[in-house]
């Protein structure tokens, strides 16, 4: 989602920092993506990052993550911004309640947003972005990578990865040979 998202902002104009697990992601969404800047948030602090990285500030924040990352979003926001709320993967096994964004009081110093987005409200423009992605795509504006593992017997191990980072790309487990 976030590779596709940035890729997509950078095709549409805007100058874009990506948040990933690790230095080799860091470095793809950067130099074979075209992202403007990486932070890595499993060795970087993210407010100082942020402060770095986006001097000016924040003005669309899409968020997969949650918790403490969309909390440092959430303190750099420029007047106006847009927060999209797509997902929250780093809450989704707690065992406690979720972290909830301690920092929301950013949105009313900036009179900004926070609206939840989710795809199957858009079935009706999916023909449309298939269409479009697929000649950016084509063009080689865009770029997916896939990390396919193999049989049924491995779902555990192959779905844990998604929480873990450990995978390259969309995560997909063939289940037939
Ligand atoms: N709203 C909707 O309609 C919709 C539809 C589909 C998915 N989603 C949500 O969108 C998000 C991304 O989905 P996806 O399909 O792109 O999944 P994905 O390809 O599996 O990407 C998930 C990424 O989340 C990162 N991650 C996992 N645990 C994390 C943590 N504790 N802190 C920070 N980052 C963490 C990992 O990034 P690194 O590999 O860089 O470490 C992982 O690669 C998920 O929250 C999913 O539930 C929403």
């Amino acid at each position: 989602m976030g590779s596709i998202v940035g890729q997509i902002a950078k095709l549409k104009g805007c100058t874009v920092i990506g948040i990933a697990g690790g230095e080799e992601k860091c470095n793809y969404i950067k130099n074979e993506l075209g992202f403007d800047e990486a932070i890595d948030y499993k060795s970087e602090n993210i407010y100082s990052a942020l402060k770095k990285k986006c001097p000016k500030g924040i003005d669309v924040f899409f968020d997969n993550v949650g918790g403490v990352i969309l909390d440092a979003a959430l303190s750099k926001l420029r007047m106006h911004a847009k927060v999209v709320i797509c997902g929250a993967i780093s809450q989704y096994n707690n065992k406690h309640k979720i972290d909830g964004p301690s920092n929301y009081l950013s949105l009313l110093v900036t009179r900004s947003s926070m609206q939840g987005m989710v795809v199957m409200d858009y079935t009706k423009d999916f023909g449309k972005a298939a269409k479009e992605i697929g000649i950016w795509m084509q063009e080689g504006k865009l770029k997916s990578r896939e990390d396919i593992y193999q049989g049924i017997e491995n779902f555990r191990e192959t779905y844990n990865r998604l929480f873990s980072g450990e995978k390259n790309g969309k995560l997909i487990l063939k289940v037939i040979a």
